[in-house]
């Protein structure tokens, strides 16, 4: 199943799963649009051609869901009496934060489950990475590179928002390889003025543009900021022009990268769950994938690692 907002490279999750799990012997079924299809009994019967052809696709050939039905117990036992019903020994679980909750629901009800961290938000612990941030940072590098031209066309400054929701993740990375001036986060708080105090800084050291990314997720909001500079008294040279990128982040192609790490997670899940494990979520560490109790993820957020954040300012220079 794949569940929550979608991120590129879950296709090539769930192609993974499938044929792995088809190379071990067992038949394979896909849910449809994550635990709401589940509570519905959304299933579909999965061969290794029907995940042709999906390893270079964004979205999800199952589609995906958020679901309150499945919040409550109500609807956590209907999905538990779905996957009985039809002879279900285990599930994979391809979704982010949220997702990885309901994963462990089902297993708190005796049902053996995997998880498999897919959000382009970054925001799950213990995994260096989660399918489709690769593909997603790509994105919105590739867009605020384009932005520089016109800002630097113009003298503008320019503010970027990002996803990320409460990380700040996409959004100093995607400042950090774009060569933005500035990144504002949620885990990081810079105070409004140093916004133009840094921008001044920038044109005074003959810098012919201001980029700020914001994470949609921080203090400032992205369209206060963009107003606040435009009405700072310069309205000639500090003009300021607001790019809200959006779900454009979330779509297209996924990178070889976010291929890669699908492949080898989904082929992770199935071999934990053939072992017997549950209530574990796959992880890249250390080049290499391993499975961590679902609970550890869960109760331990991911911090940002404020000496990138120095290091981004310092080449912003
Ligand atoms: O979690 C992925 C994400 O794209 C976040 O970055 C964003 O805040 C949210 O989902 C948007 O959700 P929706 O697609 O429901 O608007």
């Amino acid at each position: 199943m794949t569940s929550g907002g979608d991120a590129p490279g879950m296709n090539a999750a769930i192609r993974s799963v499938a044929r792995v799990a088809i190379d071990l012997g067992m038949e394979v079924l896909g849910i449809r649009r994550g635990f709401l299809g589940l509570t519905e009994g959304q299933f579909e019967l999965l061969d290794s051609r029907s995940v042709s052809g999906i390893i270079r696709q964004g979205g999800t050939m199952l589609g995906t869901a958020r679901s309150r039905f499945f919040r409550t117990e109500e609807g956590q036992r209907l999905a538990l009496q779905r996957l009985r019903d039809r002879q279900v020994d285990g599930l994979v679980v391809i979704g982010g934060d949220g997702s990885l909750h309901g994963a462990q629901a089902l297993h708190r009800l005796g049902f053996p489950v995997i998880g498999v961290p897919a959000t382009i938000d970054n925001d799950i612990s213990g995994t260096l990475m989660a399918i489709g941030v690769d593909t997603a940072l790509n994105t919105a590098v590739e867009a605020i590179d384009r932005i520089k031209d016109t800002a630097s066309a113009h003298n503008r400054a320019f503010v970027v928002e990002v996803m990320g929701r409460n990380s700040g993740y996409l959004a100093l990375m995607a400042a950090m390889a774009s060569g933005a001036e500035l990144a504002l986060v949620p885990e990081i708080d810079v105070p409004l003025e140093r916004v133009l105090t840094e921008m001044r800084n920038s044109y005074a050291r003959g810098k012919t543009h201001f980029i700020v990314v914001v994470a949609e997720g921080a203090r400032i909001k992205a369209k206060d900021l963009a107003d606040y500079i435009s009405q700072d008294g310069h309205s000639d040279r500090y003009e300021a022009r607001l790019t809200v990128l959006g779900h454009v982040q979330r779509g297209g192609s996924p990178s070889a990268f976010d291929r890669i790490l699908a492949t080898r997670m989904g082929a992770a899940a199935v071999e934990r769950l053939k072992q017997g494990f549950s209530a574990e979520m796959v992880v890249l560490r250390d080049g290499d994938m391993w499975g961590i109790p679902l609970e550890e993820v869960l109760s331990t957020p991911r911090t940002l690692d404020p000496r990138l954040y120095g290091l981004s300012n310092i080449l912003a220079t």
